[in-house]
């Protein structure tokens, strides 16, 4: 196996920890290389449901390697909870969890300061998950960040918080007793520290996959500005978050949710704030892996999937939660956007545009049956085999994994 990349490229949520979970069994290292415990990526094997925040989702092989790059920031409170659950349930960490020393600290402060954020100021309410994010990746950006290195040297990790709360211009009382917390929390990883670009480059006989957070929608520069997460979703963040040069990467894989969904605010062309929307919505129970909210329902987007698939270059596409949209008398694709007397193409910079834009749609027929047991894509219904084939043509890629319900079991891989 080539060294794959697993991308969303939605608003997040595409179903890539499947993905990830599937094409592990081929891999003998899996990454998060941005993005923390905003994810919410969720797993169910052999009928068992496991959702993780933090932790790659290749841990659940007893065998793979699994690393937490440079690129991502960690509420250590929070990682060390999901590796506790996980321990309970027989998930052995030693020997076989590394993180990269410069990976970023959300502090308690981070999450103070985005939760402040959104509930004071309606206006420019962006609908985080409120797990410190943005304000962590703003520090690291303005050098007084606190990073995972840093936790290991108590007077060093004083001396960083001191700038950072001076920086923000806080009171320091804290500073000590929270020093102390982190360093005496920290200690039992310290056997996890581990550069992850020595790591990549001593080991370049491994094959790698790399598991994408959030999706290209949501990318802090090619996204739906200003609603968007802090870090680079799109591919470029491998690079700059884990010292792996994309050069080495074989095969991109495109993650696509069937239709389309979106959790907080930002505009969504193609939403349906109607009952289809709900009934999208409970078919495909969708409702945040990390804080329980509604997700937005829509159609397919091609003007916004077309766009994605070139940032990220992709190579192929996995389709997912296609199971959804059984029953439905038609489904609807869009093609382009309309906008005044002016037809778009092209994913627009602003999202003030993509507020105003109507979106022009085809309609393709539905289908009635149940295809959560199909495991051949001959076997699939007529109207689902049209569906397929006209995003491919739309998005001139190839779709080779198609995914019909959670369990690792119902997948359906296409021939090449
Ligand atoms: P991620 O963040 O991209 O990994 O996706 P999430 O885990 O947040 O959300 C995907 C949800 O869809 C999870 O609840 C999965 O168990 C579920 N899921 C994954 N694939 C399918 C599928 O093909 N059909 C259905 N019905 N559910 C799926
Ligand atoms: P996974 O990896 C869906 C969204 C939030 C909000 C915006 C900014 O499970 O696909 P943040 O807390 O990152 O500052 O919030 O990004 N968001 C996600 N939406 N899936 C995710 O992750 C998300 N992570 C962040 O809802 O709109
Ligand atoms: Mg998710």
């Amino acid at each position: 196996m080539a060294n794959v990349a697993v991308l969303g490229c939605i608003w997040g949520d595409e179903a890539k920890a499947k993905i990830v979970d599937f094409l592990a069994a081929e891999a003998d290292i899996v990454i998060r290389y941005q993005g923390g415990n905003n994810a919410g990526h969720t797993i169910v094997s052999n009928g068992k449901k496991y959702i993780f925040h933090l932790i790659p989702a290749g841990i659940l092989y007893p065998d793979k390697i699994c690393f937490l790059g440079n690129g991502v920031v960690i509420d250590l409170f929070a990682l060390l909870a999901e590796m506790e659950n996980l321990s309970d349930q027989g998930i052995d960490f030693h020997n076989r969890f590394f993180i990269d020393p410069r990976a970023g600290i959300v502090l308690p402060i981070h999450r103070q300061l985005d939760e402040a954020a959104e509930n004071d100021s309606p206006a420019i309410k962006i609908g985080t998950t409120k797990r410190g994010i943005g304000p962590c990746y703003s520090d690291l950006t303005a050098r007084v960040g606190i990073r995972f290195g840093d936790l290991f040297h108590l007077q060093i990790l004083r001396q960083r918080l001191k700038r950072l709360y001076n920086y923000h211009k806080l009171s320091d009382y804290e500073i000590d007793d929270l020093a102390e917390a982190l360093y005496l929390s920290a200690k039992p990883l310290a056997e996890c520290r581990q550069q992850i670009s020595y790591f990549l480059n001593r080991h370049q006989d491994k094959r790698i996959l790399f598991e994408g957070a959030q999706g290209a929608l949501l990318d802090l520069s090619f996204g739906t500005y200003p609603f968007v997460t802090s870090s680079h979703t799109t591919i470029g963040g491998i690079t700059t978050g884990s010292g792996f040069s994309l050069r080495r990467l074989g095969r991109v894989v495109g993650v696509y949710k069937s239709y389309f969904t979106r959790v907080g605010e930002g505009p969504f062309p193609t939403e349906l704030k109607n009952e289809l929307g709900d009934i999208i919505r409970e078919h495909g129970n969708e409702y945040g892996s990390t804080t329980g909210r509604p997700r937005r329902c829509g159609w397919f987007d091609a003007v916004a999937a077309r766009y994605s698939a070139m940032l990220n270059d992709i190579d192929e596409i996995a389709l997912t939660l296609l199971d959804v949209l059984s029953g439905l008398d038609s489904i609807r694709i869009c093609t382009g956007y309309r906008m005044n007397e002016t037809i778009i193409t092209d994913f627009p910079d602003n999202s003030e545009i993509l507020n105003q834009v109507t979106p022009i749609y085809e309609e393709l027929k539905g289908w009635k049956d149940d295809i959560t047991q199909i495991s051949s894509y001959q076997a699939l219904p007529v109207a689902a085999r049209e569906y397929i084939g006209r995003l491919e043509e739309l998005l001139d890629r190839k779709i080779t994994i198609i995914s019909v319900g959670p369990d690792r079991e119902q997948t359906i891989v296409r021939q090449k």
